[in-house]
């Protein structure tokens, strides 16, 4: 614990706990676009997926461990965020880059308005603030309908829409940070930056095309024929009984 109190006393040491508490982050992202992506096998994968992630023994540890990591995170984000602006104003004058400027507020901002998402987007798919009765549906293993409740939140476009502008964000956060990372952790070198550059677009790439790819195909339709038809049982399901 002291070590730990030792590390955030330091410049070196914050970069460092934002850089590890990122790479947690990328792999809880990383994890969720692959686990929603079951959405295109069918509502049974979807369903089973949630299922086992809500069955967990392990599901409040690591709710309370993401917490502290996102908190850590962006504590330590903005005070390192900060601490090189004012570092700048004495080597603005020797000519400090505007690309590194530019950097820096598109983390600060983009970050920012990720975490308003994520407590947003933890309100509305995980808690139900505001749901109608869709949301407690269960699927006729008595499983939670996850299914239903995509299909039904994101067919209201200005949902669908705001969670992708949400994903694009956090397509331009990971693009960066992911780069930047791999600078902290020493990996960055010029002779591998073609390797670094294309890994990095590739994993953004991957969870921005998969992540918009959700409400994008259920406002056209694609998704929501299982859903089509289906009333809404009471809620006296197995799982309310
Ligand atoms: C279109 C994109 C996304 C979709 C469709 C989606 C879908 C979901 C769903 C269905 C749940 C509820 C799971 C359940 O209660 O069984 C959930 C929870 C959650 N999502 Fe997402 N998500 C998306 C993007 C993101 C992003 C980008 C982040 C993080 C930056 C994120 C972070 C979370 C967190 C922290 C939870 C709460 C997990 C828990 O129950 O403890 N999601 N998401």
């Amino acid at each position: 614990m002291n070590r730990l109190l030792n590390l955030l006393n330091t410049s070196i040491g914050r970069k460092l706990v934002v850089a590890i508490s990122g790479i947690f982050l990328l792999l809880f992202v990383i994890g969720h676009a692959l686990g929603n992506l079951t959405i295109y096998i069918g509502p049974s994968a979807l369903n089973s997926y949630a299922h086992w992630l809500q069955q967990s023994p392990m599901l409040w540890l690591v709710r309370l461990g993401m917490l502290a990591i996102v908190t850590l995170h962006l504590w330590l984000g903005i005070k390192v965020s900060l601490e090189n602006r004012s570092a700048r104003r004495i080597a603005y004058q020797a000519g400090s880059s505007l690309w590194q400027r530019l950097f820096e507020q598109r983390m600060l901002i983009s970050g920012l308005i990720i975490f308003i998402f994520i407590v947003a987007h933890v309100a509305h798919l995980t808690l139900g603030a505001a749901a109608d009765a869709t949301f407690y549906r269960v699927d006729e293993r008595g499983f939670v309908d996850v299914y239903a409740r995509l299909v039904t939140a994101f067919q209201t476009p200005t949902i669908a829409w705001s969670y992708i502008t949400a994903m694009l964000l956090v397509g331009i956060h990971l693009k960066h940070s992911v780069r930047a990372l791999f600078q902290t952790m020493g990996f960055f070198h010029d002779n591998y930056f073609s390797l670094f550059e294309g890994l990095s677009w590739l994993i953004v790439l991957f969870v921005v095309i998969g992540l918009c790819s959700i409400p994008l195909a259920i406002q056209f339709g694609w998704l929501n024929h299982a859903v089509a038809g289906l009333s809404i049982p009471s809620l006296t399901g197995p799982r309310f009984a």
